[in-house]
Formats: C-alpha cells, structure tokens, sequence
C-alpha cells in the first residue's frame, strides 16, 4: 500500500494508459502488448499501474491479472464500478499482485447521480457499502467521486468523508470532462484538506482530463496544493483530447525543483522507449510538436537558435535529450549489419525479442536493407511498428500485391492468406490504395468502416519509409492497424489487414455485461 507518512515531498505517478488510455476510440492493445507496456511502467518506477477494468471482458480480465501475476514494484490496480460484483470480479484479477490495489467509482454530480438514479443520501449509502466491501477484500482501496469537478462542493465534502470512513486509503478527484483550471483544481484540494475530517490520513490523488488543454498545469496546481498521487498516461492517451501526459508531469517536476520541489520515482531515461511503444501499439501517433516526446521537442531549426545551442546548450534547452533517454547514437545500420547489431540496436530502443521474433525482424531488416542505402532507428522503429511482428496467428495475411496506377487507371491484384487458405482478387478503384482495399473487401468481405487512413514519412528522402495507421469501426468497435514499408500501397494495405485482424479478436471478445449499461462509465 502507498505510504501517506513517510515523505511529504513525495509524489506517486499512477499510470492509467492501460485503462484509460486504452478508453481511446481505436487504442486497443493486445494481450502480449499490455503486458509488455506493464513491465516497462515497472521498470520504470511508476507507482501504480491501472492494468484495466476487469468486468469488462474477459480479455480485461485476462490482462488484470497477468499483470498481476508478473508486476515486481508497482502497486497493480484494477477498476470497478460502484456494486459488489465489480469489485469481487476486480479483486479476483489484482489479487495476484505482491501489491493489488482496488479502485472504485462513482459519478457524483448532479448529472451522474441522476443517471445512477440514486438521490444524495442513497449514494453515500452506496459509496459507504461498496468501499467498505472493498477494502475487507484488500487492504490498499482507491475511490474516486466521478466527475468530482461539477460535483456541488459540500457533497463532495460529504461522499469523500464517507469514502475515507469505510476504509479508502487513496482518494481521487477527476476533472472527468476536463473542465477545472489550475486555481480551481488546486482551490478543491486545499478545501478538501481542510474541511473532511480523516482527510490527512489518506492520499488524494488528481486525474486529469485534456479538453480545454490544461490538464499537465491542473495535475500540477492540485499537487502544490496537497495532492500526492498524479494520474496519468504514456503520451497523454486518453478518449477525446486525452489525460495528463506522464512524461509532461515528470519533467515538469524535475526541471522546476527550484518552484515545484517534489520527486517522483521514476527512472526519466525510460520515457521516450515507452513513448515509441505506445504510439506503436495504439496506433497514435505522437504529434510532431508534442511537449517531451515530439519528433520536434529537441530540435532547433532557427539560425540563431542554433546558433546559441551550439555555443552554449542551454541557452534554448530546459532539458537535455538524455534526460528522456534519447540517444546521440543514431548511427545508420545497413544490409551488411547483423543479428547481434539489430540486437543490441532493438535493445537501445528498448525493443527485447525473443529469438524467433528477432529472425522475423531480421528478415525484413535485411529486406527494408537492401531497398534502402541507410536504416536509421526511425526506420527500426516503424519496422517494429509494422503489425505483422506481433502477430504469427493472424486470421488473414497479404501474401502478394500488384498494382497498375498512373493516368490510365488504378487497378490492383492482391493474394490474401484467409485462415490458412490463399485466395486473389482484382479490383479497380478511385486511385490505388481504394483499388487495393477494394481488393481487400473482395477476398474478406466485411462491414467495417474506414475512420482514418493517415500516412507518414518515417526519415526523409524518396526512399524514406512510410508509416500507414488505419482506424476501422465495426457495430461500435474500433480498431487500428499499423504497418510501414518504402512502398506506401504496401504498408497502407499491411495496415488495413492488421486492423481487420484486431476487428476479428474483437468480434469473439465476450460483450461487456448487461449492469455495465445502467451505471454510467464514460461521459
Ligand atoms: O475520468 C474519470 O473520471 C475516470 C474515473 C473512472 C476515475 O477515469
Ligand atoms: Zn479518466
């Protein structure tokens, strides 16, 4: 359990990237890559990990509790609605961990208390039965008033002292829509403090949500006005505009000792590994001027920027690259590199493979090797980006593609594996990627809709690679698929049948039950 007593200037990161990251229309992440995120937040010092909300499904399930069963240092959390079977089925899955965690909600403004149908006083009950319930299960209880923003400041006073009475040991205030400024956010925390009584033997946490962009200076304001627990996501993932980025939290804390003087645990050299890994599995790609981990956040293209960093670094830096463990090494391999140089390059990155994952990546190094004169790590990064690594038991795979383009027409010809058995198509479209999913649909037809086809240019030259997301919704599910390549057709295609593959896990994932519809989860 997180220790309120020890260390004043302490502050816990909680990374909710699994969970409410994962909330992202279109981030889900397998299995094996929620696993691989978790060891990596481990490793790097993250206080607690939200692996998921096991009632939602069994994959949620599944995820919670391997993660349980693998965490070394973290605190694993799971999360629960307000009523005895969540918070059993939750218990089930975090029960593994060396430390679990139960975290609870409740929406309690006016407009979540009129969906969950129960009046003030009904609510207090709820909250003072289900934590309770809670904490005889496990002895580390988080509980959190939904929406506690909007919520009317007296009954927020209220539930939260009946939240620390039956035993909750972290309390946390979410900004739900993303509505507070850093006054008010802090102005909460501070009353809070003040009036509830019990209030200075537990931990109050802040969760943030980006709407209005002001999520980073709201988790700061609630931590200089007594919060100790930050919540947070890899990247700033989340659904809409997204949640407090961590990396945006952590470095603000320590390049601002000098006015914010609080210190986290985390290892800040393992935050752009994990930035990468996560824009790879969710398919979000990082925006280019993003705070910390933007392709842009160290470099300097002005004269006279440059100028003045070459003269003297920080005249333009706050931070050094190294800090976030971006590496000056970014030495070019080629086709005469091998195995044991894309091992230890994979490893910098922060990729470890085991042996027949590294000889599939071997093979299309050496195949991306010899169309390009230099790989660069950006390129081994798309490499890894490039779903097909993930995935050996893929119901449909791209096993051949021809395509005529030019002024006379689009035409594309595709050989598709579909559950072991090749079939072909050819198709015409309005220009060669619509010839080629128009090919795609001929061979596996299907009912998903196309919500984003966005292409990137990996490295810069005509033989750069090209990064291809594809977002699909199907019936309310949406996925992403991945995949890069030198030929743009190629890896839009890659990406297109890694989606529909994520679409098929989807389909046969269980349906979250019928309770989940009657408390509210999101806004
Ligand atoms: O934003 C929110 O209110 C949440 C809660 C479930 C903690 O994510
Ligand atoms: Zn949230």
């Amino acid at each position: 359990m997180a220790d309120k007593t020890t260390d004043t200037s302490r502050v816990l990161i909680f990374d909710t990237t699994l969970r409410d990251g994962e909330q992202s229309p279109g981030a889900t992440m397998s299995h094996e890559e929620k696993l691989e995120i978790a060891a990596m937040l481990d490793e790097m010092g993250v206080d607690v990990i939200e692996a998921g909300f096991p009632i939602a499904s069994e994959g949620d399930f599944a995820a919670v509790s391997d993660i349980a069963k693998n965490s070394k240092n973290s605190i694993i959390c799971g999360l629960s609605r307000a009523n005895i079977k969540d918070i059993d089925r939750c218990w089930e899955a975090v029960k593994h961990a060396a430390k679990p965690r139960i975290h609870t909600f409740i929406g309690t403004s006016p407009s979540h208390r009129a969906i969950t149908n129960l009046d003030k006083d009904e609510m207090v009950e709820r909250i003072y039965q289900t934590v309770t319930h809670a904490r005889n299960l496990c002895e580390d209880v988080q509980w959190s008033a939904m929406d506690a923003i909007r919520t009317e400041r007296d009954y927020l006073c209220r539930v939260v002292e009946t939240a620390i009475k039956a035993g909750a040991t972290t309390i946390n205030i979410p900004d739900t829509v993303g509505y507070t400024t850093p006054n008010e956010s802090a102005e909460i925390i501070r009353e809070l403090l003040e009036k509830v009584p019990g209030a200075d033997q537990v931990i109050f946490a802040t969760h943030c949500h980006n709407d209005l962009g002001m999520a980073t200076a709201n988790s700061l304001a609630a931590v200089e006005a007594g919060a100790r627990q930050v919540e947070c996501t890899i990247n700033g993932l989340g659904e809409r505009a997204g949640n407090t980025a961590l990396e945006e939290v952590v470095m603000a804390l320590r390049v601002r000792q000098d006015l914010m003087p609080f210190n986290t645990r985390i290892d800040t050299t393992k935050i752009m590994n994990l930035s990468r890994k996560v824009a790879q599995v969710s398919g979000f790609a990082v925006q280019f001027n993003k705070a910390i981990v933007g392709k842009n956040a160290f470099l300097h293209e002005s004269g006279i920027h440059q100028d003045g960093v070459l003269k003297n670094v920080e005249t333009f830096e706050i931070m050094k690259p190294s800090d976030i463990g971006i590496t000056e090494t970014n030495i070019a391999m080629g086709k005469h590199s091998g195995r044991a140089a894309l091992r230890s390059k994979l490893k910098e990155l922060g990729y470890e493979l085991a042996d027949n994952q590294l000889q599939d990546v071997f093979v299309r190094f050496k195949a991306l090797a010899d169309r390009k004169k230099e790989v660069y790590d950006e390129d081994i990064m798309a490499l890894m980006s490039d779903s097909v690594v993930n995935t050996g038991e893929d119901v449909l795979q791209v096993k051949k593609l021809r395509v005529v383009c030019g002024s006379d027409g689009q035409e594309a010809a595709l050989t598709m594996s579909v559950k072991g058995e090749e079939k072909s198509a050819t198709c015409e479209g309005d220009g060669p990627v619509d010839a080629c999913f128009n090919a795609v649909k001929e061979i596996f037809p299907h009912a998903a809709r196309l919500k984003l086809y966005q292409v990137q240019a990996v490295t810069d030259g005509t033989d750069a690679q090209a990064t291809v997301v594809v977002r699909l919704e199907e019936d309310g599910r949406i996925v992403s698929g991945s995949a890069a390549d030198t030929d743009t057709i190629l890896a839009s295609v890659k990406a297109y049948v890694g989606a529909l593959n994520r679409l098929i896990v989807r389909r046969t994932k269980t349906a979250p039950d019928s309770d989940m519809k009657t408390v509210s989860f999101k806004q």
